[in-house]
């Protein structure tokens, strides 16, 4: 791939935006190519944990690339968005637990792939906006979705009626950054809360991470009835036995490669 990297170290994959000289904007191609690493991370059985970040000092990513879009039509502003959703999408979708290592700007398109992951860490640099309105469009990449989910509407609509940018310790205020750390310390920070997810049973923490995502989508009621089926196939599975005779004996589980 030439504008995405992947790094295999399992239990983690980092992928890497990777066109520094542009702030990582994020072209068609980039995100053909992410979409293209992350469906064969997802097939691998070793990776619990894959770390998205961007290439260089500055950005994370700077958007969706305005140099790309400045000639396009409406047909091709709607492909654009149905990329960034499929990307957004994998990402928050994938049986791996995801993690957005925000090590400078994240704006509209770049933004909005940290929404779609997991969890979010971010370097004390790093600056967060759904600029799009002061190009004329809109966010396009779920941003209208996923952020008035994580902060409120309120706070949302602000940010997307202004396009202001926020710091990395507004965004935690907010709530839409889990933790904020020095920047040299922002991978490490990530493998850390990485490994100890990972210490845990890889079938329950897919388990819940599917019922966290459901409840974005359904109803309460429906959600508690998803809930319901979600534990009763953790039951099911050797990891409940391991975990449950593990704390019983004052031992540490030997839960099963997930
Ligand atoms: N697309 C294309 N190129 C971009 C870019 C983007 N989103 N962001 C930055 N660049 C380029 C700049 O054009 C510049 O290129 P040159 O050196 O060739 O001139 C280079 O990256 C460095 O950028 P700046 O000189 O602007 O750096 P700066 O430090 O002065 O400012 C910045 C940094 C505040 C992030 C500024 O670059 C900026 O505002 N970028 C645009 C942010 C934006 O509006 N993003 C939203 C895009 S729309 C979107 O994302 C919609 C969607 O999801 C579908």
């Amino acid at each position: 791939m030439e504008l995405v990297k992947l790094q295999l170290d399992a239990p983690f994959a980092v992928v890497t935006i990777d066109r520094p000289e542009c702030l990582n904007a994020l072209s068609s191609q980039v995100y053909r190519e992410m979409i293209a690493i992350l469906r064969q991370v997802e097939a691998m059985d070793e990776i619990r944990v894959v770390i998205l970040t961007g290439a260089g000092e500055k950005a994370f990513a700077a958007g969706a690339d305005i140099a790309q879009m400045v000639g396009e039509n409406a047909i091709a502003g709607r492909r654009l968005s149905g990329l960034c959703h499929e990307t957004a999408d994998l990402l928050e979708n994938m049986r791996q637990v995801t993690i957005a290592a925000v090590n400078g700007y994240a704006l509209g398109g770049g933004c909005e792939l940290t929404l779609a992951c997991d969890l979010r860490l971010a370097s004390e640099n790093a600056r967060f906006a759904l600029p799009e309105v002061s190009l004329g469009i809109i966010p396009g990449g779920g941003g209208t979705q996923r952020l008035a989910r994580l902060i409120g509407v309120g706070r949302a609509k602000e940010m997307i009626f202004t396009g202001d940018q926020i710091d990395a310790q507004e965004a935690y205020r907010m709530g839409l950054v889990n933790h904020v750390v020095p920047r040299d310390q922002l991978m490490s920070a990530c493998r850390a809360l990485g490994e100890k997810i990972v210490s845990r049973s890889g079938y329950a923490v897919a388990l819940a991470k599917s019922a966290v995502n459901s409840s974005m989508d359904i109803d309460r009621r429906n959600g508690a009835e998803r809930e319901k089926d979600l534990l009763g196939l953790a039951f099911a599975t050797r990891d409940k036995q391991e975990g449950m005779e593990a704390f019983l004996a004052r031992r540490t589980p030997q839960f099963e490669d997930f």
